[in-house]
């Protein structure tokens, strides 16, 4: 008896320091497995008469029963030591820390978008967008273009292959057509920026086929010419940071506002370099208007009642000349060299409060 007594103790001792999942299955085997201590035992007790048969047997039972719980219970142990280790042998950091050294900048298209939003967007308007494949309509008919009128072929538009109805859709060659899109949907007030990419079937050094305006559209009872320079003019100060820079309006034309302007602002030229501010000369930087009663008409407005101004500027121009930008087609490069030198940090959110452009 004393026999079963330390194969208890010495199994119990070894399972206890078994130091790994390995370790404890040999020693499983060795006890319990075909040839194991405590399977041989078992083995015996056919040899034996049915009393001692009995005795015995209740004690190799509870011997085995006793070893099998310690083995389960190492093994638990073991078995979650096992896994914490690999846990912690096999983590990966998927966090990403924000590295300002890296090279990535907002492009400044981007960055004179959030400079434009955050001007108007405290002046009360909202931003509206429309897609970039239009028609006939929204670019040209409902914006007071007559059929014939020189101003489509001035637009260069780039067209579609024909429809099975013989229409061709068009990439748009403004924003205006948003303004369509705005009167159609919403009931006046309206006060939007729609900034967005254009295009222009025209390539050279002042020009790419694609390109980015935002266009203004303020529609309301009592809207007038006043309300239109005022706007622009806060703008302007505002974008270039000169509280006095001069701003001029030209009469112009556009067939979808009467009367229409041009807006310059004021700079000089120095040996070939470019200042903004009060000087000698002026910058044409966006056309506006009234917005004419026959495009009020064809989107659903009631040009008795209502009547508006809108104004639309090219982003690149006016980025360029803010930022000493020199040569138009680079900003569509990709060159990271030149993002790194002209571009701005992702973290310096343009507000008016906390300053447009570090
Ligand atoms: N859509 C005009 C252009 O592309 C700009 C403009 C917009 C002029 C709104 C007046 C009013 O040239």
């Amino acid at each position: 008896m004393t026999d079963l007594a330390s194969l208890l103790d010495h199994s119990l001792a070894a399972i206890a320091t078994a130091p790994d999942l390995e370790a404890l299955e040999a020693l499983r085997v060795g006890l319990l497995g075909k040839k194991g201590e405590i399977s041989l035992l078992m083995k015996g007790l056919g040899e034996m008469g049915p009393d001692e048969r009995k005795a015995f047997g209740q004690q190799v039972n509870g011997l085995r029963d006793d070893v099998t719980a310690a083995l389960d219970a190492r093994k638990a142990v073991l078995a979650s030591a096992a896994l914490d280790a690999r846990l912690a042998k096999e983590t990966i950091d998927i966090t990403l820390t924000v590295r300002p050294e890296g090279e990535g900048r907002v492009h400044p298209i981007s960055q004179t978008i959030d400079e434009i939003v955050a001007i108007f967007g405290q002046m009360g308007f909202a931003v509206a967008e429309g897609p970039d494949i239009e028609d006939d309509f929204h670019n040209f008919t409902a914006l007071n273009f007559p059929p014939d009128h020189p101003a489509r072929q001035m637009h260069d538009t780039f067209f579609l292959p024909e429809q099975s109805d013989g229409t061709r859709r068009l990439l748009r060659t403004h924003t205006s057509p948003v303004q369509v899109r705005t009167m159609l949907s919403q009931k006046p007030p309206i006060r939007v920026i729609i900034p967005g990419r254009t295009y222009r079937c025209d390539s050279d050094m002042t020009h790419t086929p694609m390109f980015h305006q935002v266009e203004g559209l303020v529609i309301d009872e009592a809207t007038h010419m006043g309300h239109l320079k005022g706007c622009l003019i806060e703008f302007v100060r505002s974008f270039f940071e000169i509280d006095d820079v001069p701003v001029r309006f030209r009469p112009s034309f556009f067939p979808f506002t009467e009367p229409s302007a041009e807006v310059d602002i004021g700079c000089s030229r120095k040996d070939g370099e470019l200042k903004i501010g009060a000087g000698a000369d002026w910058l044409e930087i966006l056309g506006c208007g009234m917005v004419h009663p026959n495009v009020l008409k064809n989107c659903g407005t009631d040009p008795e009642r209502y009547q508006g101004f809108a104004f639309g500027m090219g982003i690149e121009r006016i980025a360029m000349l803010k930022y000493g930008i020199p040569d138009l087609r680079t900003f569509f490069d990709s060159d990271l060299r030149w993002l790194k030198h002209y571009g701005f940090l992702p973290l310096d959110v343009p507000t008016l409060a906390g300053g447009l452009a570090r």
